[in-house]
């Protein structure tokens, strides 16, 4: 079992902006259907930000849900840590922008940007500070606009991705304890899917706007391949790391990118779907917001109860996997 008891989570929250874009929409967009949409990823719908509401606004609403659940006033909190790879600028971090907004005074404050992987990535590191002592209440936040950074005429990405927000509170607590975590990286398949303009390699110039470098690109079959024995891999390696055998496992909660890709992890891992929690459907791939919010809605829904053993496993760009074990 691990050495790390006494962190858990306080306190869920999450925020899905209102407009619904659904698959019949996207067929008026691109050349597309909803079947080819379906059978492919499971997605039938996603929702959008209003053009006036950037990700801090989503983080904020979602972080006072988490506040509120876990008796935490803003000015209690130490640490803001905010995982998102569509900041409302390049810099300063999102996370800055919304300690002001929560009024979180006391809080220091700093963005990770390791794409779908960030809810966890962020979690880890809340985890590790308040273990450490540096901080004691820490506001974990993934959100994310993707709609501004996807080419709206690109079929092969732009029905897969959606805006939201998740938040969690951790701090000294033995209920949904944090057991064990485990995170990846492999800087080598860095090209696989990133923005490629707006950076330092290539700062935004009219040949990087007609080039359309501002948009995320992917390779979708390859981020495939990778996504199946990554997650699987991952999920294994942060149960095994706690003591556990993925049969302990009540619940998988996965980061939402693709029910083929969900249903193939579940496989390699031995556990039936029932014991598999999924809301892609509803909401597409929200990146570093997706594992927040499946769990906000696994709280919502009452779907665990005290002593239960749940998986929360993610893979996304860099490359990066990540998986963290909880004792509801
Ligand atoms: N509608 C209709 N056709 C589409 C389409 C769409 N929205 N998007 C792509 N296609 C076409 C392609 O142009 C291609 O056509 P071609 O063979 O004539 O070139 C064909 O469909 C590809 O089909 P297929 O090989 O069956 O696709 P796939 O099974 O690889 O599924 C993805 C495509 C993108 C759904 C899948 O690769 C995937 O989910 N990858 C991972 C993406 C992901 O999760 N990214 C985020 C990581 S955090």
């Amino acid at each position: 079992m691990s050495e790390a008891p006494g962190v858990g989570i306080l306190g869920t929250g999450s925020y899905l902006p209102s407009r619904v874009l659904s698959n019949f929409d996207l067929e008026k967009m691109v050349e597309t259907s909803d079947e080819w949409i379906r059978t492919r990823t499971g997605i039938r719908e996603r929702r959008l930000a209003a053009g006036g509401e950037f990700t801090s606004d989503m983080a904020v609403a979602a972080a006072r849900r988490a506040l509120e659940a876990s008796g935490t006033r803003p000015e209690d909190l130490d640490m803001i840590v905010n995982a998102t790879i569509t900041p409302d600028m390049p810099w300063p971090s999102t996370a800055c922008l919304i300690q002001e907004k929560l009024g979180a005074a006391k809080a220091f404050a700093f963005d990770v940007s390791a794409a779908c992987s960030g809810f966890l990535y962020g979690l880890t590191t809340a985890h590790n500070f308040i273990l450490s002592g540096t901080a004691s209440r820490a506001l974990v936040l993934g959100a994310e606009k993707l709609s501004s950074i996807i080419d709206w005429k690109d079929r092969n990405t732009c029905v897969l991705f959606g805006d939201g927000a998740g938040a969690a509170v951790l701090g000294p607590s033995e209920r949904r304890r944090v057991l064990s975590v485990h995170l990846g990286s492999d800087g080598g398949a860095a090209e696989l899917l990133c923005m490629p303009g707006g950076g330092s390699r290539r700062p935004t110039s009219p040949e990087t706007l007609a080039g359309g470098l501002h948009f995320l690109k992917m390779e979708g079959k390859e981020v495939f391949k990778f996504a199946v024995k990554a997650m699987a891999a991952a999920a294994e390696e942060a149960i095994a790391k706690a003591g556990l055998k993925p049969s302990d496992i009540r619940l998988l909660i996965p980061h939402q990118a693709n029910i083929r890709i969900v249903e193939a992890t579940a496989k390699r891992l031995e556990l039936p779907m029932e014991k598999v929690f999924v809301n892609l459907d509803k909401y597409g791939n929200t990146s570093a917001a997706s594992v927040g919010i499946a769990l906000d809605e696994v709280e919502a829904q009452g779907l665990l109860k005290p002593g239960d053993k749940v998986a929360l496993v993610a893979f996304g760009a860099g490359l990066t996997w990540a998986s963290v074990i909880l004792e509801w």
